[in-house]
This record gives structure tokens, C-alpha cells and sequence, in this order.
């Protein structure tokens, strides 16, 4: 049986006593039957490991470079994030794929360095509305996992998956149900077959995930917790959302 995982991104939002705050308000409503974790902007690292540190709440980072160490200026290694106490890293978030054009291959070589690290990689992957409408979503999520189980060999059962339809992203369009469980079912099949562990690794669903749409989102059978945006930043909206994933 797989726990549910509920991970908020808050993207580039939140301000010292913004996070505050709505820490104080996650910590208050514990505790949760599902697995909890923020994923902040980096300056934030330090300050949310103290704050959750005492806790079950786990942090985590939105990227990391794809190189291990050197002249890099501006980019933040996987070691880092290790000694910043992340449990988690998002790679490849469709944000990053659009706006810093990064392909799958890169993604893939910042799992790797995470895993390398003991940082959990959330590999996302997600159609475009384009994509979705040519009839390509299989193809394309398949393609961008692929390329990352290849990468990853024998440590690809150690990811989590987020799937993130890029049309369902920040638009309040959230796939039905059964949009989603269609593609985590072949995510989980392709992932299966990769690795053998298919059954017990966690796929997440992320676009536009509210506290009304989560109980029927996290009810389909292959559908292990969610990946949040918006709805991460206001406490009762997240502790809402965290608890619909019983
Ligand atoms: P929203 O929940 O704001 O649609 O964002 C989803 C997302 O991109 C999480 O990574």
C-alpha cells in the first residue's frame, strides 16, 4: 500500500514572514495520515529546515544543477541541497522546460546527481494543450520518463513521479479523474516494467489541485498524492488539501 504524498511548490512566492506563517499553520494541523512536503525557493532552505526539523513535515528544493560542482555561477548543487536537509528536489517542472528550455537528457542529469546525494528527485512530465489535442499525451509523457529511467538504471525505482499536464498548470482546468488515472495507469506500467517496482513507487498529480478537487483526484487507484502551486501558499488551503489525502 503506497501513503500518499502531498508536496506544496511554492514557485517563486513567500517573503521571511509569509513562510513563517503558513509553516506555524501547517505544523498546527498535524498530524496528517499522508506523507507532507514543501518544495521553496532556495534563500528559504535554512529557515524551513528549522522550523520543520522537530517535525514529520519534510522540505525540499524546486531544481538543481546539472553539473556536481565548478564554475557555474548561479546554480545550486544537489550537494547543497543535501546539506540544506532537502528531502525532495523537483526536476524538469514544465516552468523550467518552457521558460529555461531544458531537455529531457539535462533532466535526467539532475536526477541523477540528487539520487547520488540522497535527495529524492520529483521528475515531473506533462503534455502541452497541443500535444493533448494532436492525441500525443502517452507519447510524450512516455518519451520525457524514458529518457530518465535510462539515466537513472537500477536506481529508477527510487524516484517519485509528478504528472503536470501543462494546460492544467495555474489555469484552474484540472484533468477529471479519470484524465489523470489514465495517464499515471500507463506511467506506472511503464515504470513497472522498467524497474520492477512500478507498484510501489508514488505518482503524483500536479495542475490546479484545490481543496474541492483533491478527495476525487486522490481516490483514483493510481493516483498517490499531489504536487501543489497555488493552493500551497495559504495554510488552511494546503492543510485542506493535505487532508483530503487520508
Ligand atoms: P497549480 O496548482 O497552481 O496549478 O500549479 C501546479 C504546479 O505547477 C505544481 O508544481
Amino acid at each position: 500500500m503506497r501513503n500518499k504524498l502531498i508536496v506544496g511548490n511554492w514557485k517563486m512566492h513567500g517573503s521571511r514572514p509569509a513562510n513563517a506563517e503558513l509553516l506555524s499553520g501547517i505544523l498546527a494541523a498535524r498530524p496528517f495520515a499522508a506523507d507532507v512536503a514543501v518544495c521553496v525557493p532556495f534563500p528559504y532552505l535554512f529557515e524551513a529546515a528549522a522550523t520543520l526539523a522537530a517535525s514529520e513535515i519534510r522540505w525540499g528544493a524546486q531544481d538543481c544543477s546539472a553539473h556536481d560542482q565548478g564554475a557555474y555561477t548561479g546554480e545550486v548543487s544537489a550537494q547543497m541541497l543535501a546539506e540544506c536537509g532537502c528531502r525532495y528536489a523537483l526536476v524538469g517542472h514544465s516552468e523550467r522546460r518552457a521558460y529555461h528550455h531544458e531537455s529531457d537528457a539535462l533532466v535526467a542529469e539532475k536526477a541523477k546527481l540528487l539520487l547520488a546525494r540522497g535527495v529524492t528527485p520529483i521528475v515531473c512530465v506533462g503534455e502541452t494543450l497541443a500535444e493533448r489535442d494532436a492525441g500525443q499525451t502517452e507519447d510524450v509523457v512516455k518519451r520525457q520518463l524514458s529518457v530518465v529511467i535510462h539515466a537513472l538504471a537500477h536506481c529508477a525505482s527510487e524516484i517519485v513521479v509528478a504528472y503536470e499536464p501543462v494546460w492544467a498548470i495555474g489555469t484552474g482546468r484540472t484533468a477529471t479523474p479519470e484524465q489523470a488515472q489514465q495517464v499515471h495507469a500507463v506511467l506506472r506500467a511503464q515504470l513497472q516494467a522498467a524497474t520492477g517496482h512500478g507498484e510501489r513507487m508514488k505518482i503524483l498529480y500536479g495542475g490546479s489541485v484545490k481543496a474541492d478537487n483533491a478527495a476525487t483526484l486522490f481516490a483514483m487507484p493510481d493516483i498517490d498524492g499531489g504536487l501543489i502551486g497555488g493552493a500551497s501558499l495559504k495554510a488552511a488551503d494546503f492543510v485542506a488539501i493535505c487532508r483530503a489525502a487520508a
